[in-house]
């Protein structure tokens, strides 16, 4: 479980710092959605010192990230209009779910902690416990009571591998109710305005042992405080775009082929027509950034390959290696005709 760190000092900082909301046009910050007439209010942090106190709470900002249109609008609808929903944003694993809040985040200046859960996950580890700080006993406040207290965006990663009766926790929380912490003498937390609750998963909440090992079905009761997102890898083009701003070297052709192969591989682990092999697994776009990376100074086809079986293939078993690397050929030497006859 990791938790972004925080030192003891600055936990229980006392009541929220000052901040005035000030409303932007959601195309003034990102350019994706340029022309969108749709309004968002943000937190501004109105002094030096409060914006030095949140100031490592904000994501920093990845200047090349791609976003999907459809999914930052569904992010910033919520962010700006919650009414009393949390969000639920479930697609397969390195899709760009967890980055995607983080950068939104980033653009926006919202403060986010965020937790990564895992099947020993307990209701404590989002409120807080007790601990000594110079000899005294303290209540330091988990996440969950920071982010509830001082209007920060709580990211609850991967909550399908979490225990549902442990997440009934939430519900107080997810009705909008103050969070009543038992275990610092009944302290009650009223919800800031700013307060987000955000929560990814690779299945909507009904677990899926086949692809995705650990995963829950989660209960009905919780799953209906939600409102719900999907995300999908993107595009090849936008794919192609993002590889090509990171890695120009690489060239457009043989960017084509790397994206060409994720798809397919992506295509056989959804059981698509004209696939021969199951992958057990798909190629996420991170493990397609790697691949690239690999690629760097790779100088001929079986480096590139070898970087290929080092960036997913030693993952997947050995028949489906076979299939990996035959789709790669396949598609190269697709491309490689094609530019042949280009050149003719
Ligand atoms: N839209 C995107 N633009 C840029 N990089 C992306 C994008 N989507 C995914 N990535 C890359 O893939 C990595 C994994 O994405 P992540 O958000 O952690 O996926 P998920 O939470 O869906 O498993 C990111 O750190 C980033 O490097
Ligand atoms: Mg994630």
């Amino acid at each position: 479980m990791c938790v972004n760190e925080t030192p003891v000092n600055s936990l229980n900082q006392g009541d929220a710092l000052p901040t005035r909301n000030t409303v932007f046009k959601y195309g003034d910050l990102f350019p994706v959605l340029e022309g969108s007439e749709d309004e968002i209010a943000v937190p501004c942090y109105q002094d030096s010192e409060s914006m030095a106190a949140v100031s490592r709470l904000i994501p920093k900002r990845e200047p090349g990230y791609v976003f999907q249109e459809e999914l930052l609008k569904g992010l910033l609808d919520y962010l700006a209009a919650p009414m009393n929903d949390a969000l639920y944003i479930f697609g397969p694993s390195g899709s760009g779910k967890t980055s995607m809040v983080h950068q939104a985040a980033a653009r926006l200046g919202w403060p986010a902690v965020e937790m990564t859960l895992n099947g020993r996950f307990e209701m404590a580890d989002l409120t807080g416990h007790n601990t000594i700080v110079r000899g005294e006993v303290m209540f330091v406040y988990g996440p969950l009571v920071r982010a509830l207290k001082y209007g920060y965006i709580l990211m609850l990663n991967e909550i399908d591998l979490a225990d549902p009766a442990e997440l009934a926790g939430l519900n107080d929380v997810l009705e909008g109710r103050p969070l009543c912490i038992a275990q610092n003498n009944g302290e009650v937390i009223t919800p800031h305005a700013n307060f987000r609750l955000i929560v990814t998963a690779n299945t909507n909440g009904a677990g899926s042992e086949e692809s995705y090992a650990g995963t829950r079905l989660l209960n009905a009761a919780f799953l209906d405080r939600f409102r719900f997102l999907e995300s999908n890898y993107m595009p090849p083009e936008r794919e192609e775009k993002l590889l090509g701003d990171l890695y120009p070297e690489l060239g457009r052709e043989f960017i084509g082929i790397m994206v060409r192969t994720a798809g397919e591989i992506r295509r056989s682990h959804t059981c698509q027509e004209g696939t021969a092999v199951y992958m057990t697994i798909p190629m996420t776009t991170r493990a397609l950034i790697r691949w690239a990376h690999l690629c760097q100074d790779a100088d001929s086809p079986e480096k590139v390959v070898h970087a290929l079986d080092r960036a997913f293939g030693y993952r997947i078993t050995r028949e489906e290696r076979v299939y990996l690397h035959r789709i790669f050929h396949d598609i190269r030497g697709d491309v490689t005709a094609g530019l042949q006859n280009r050149a003719e």
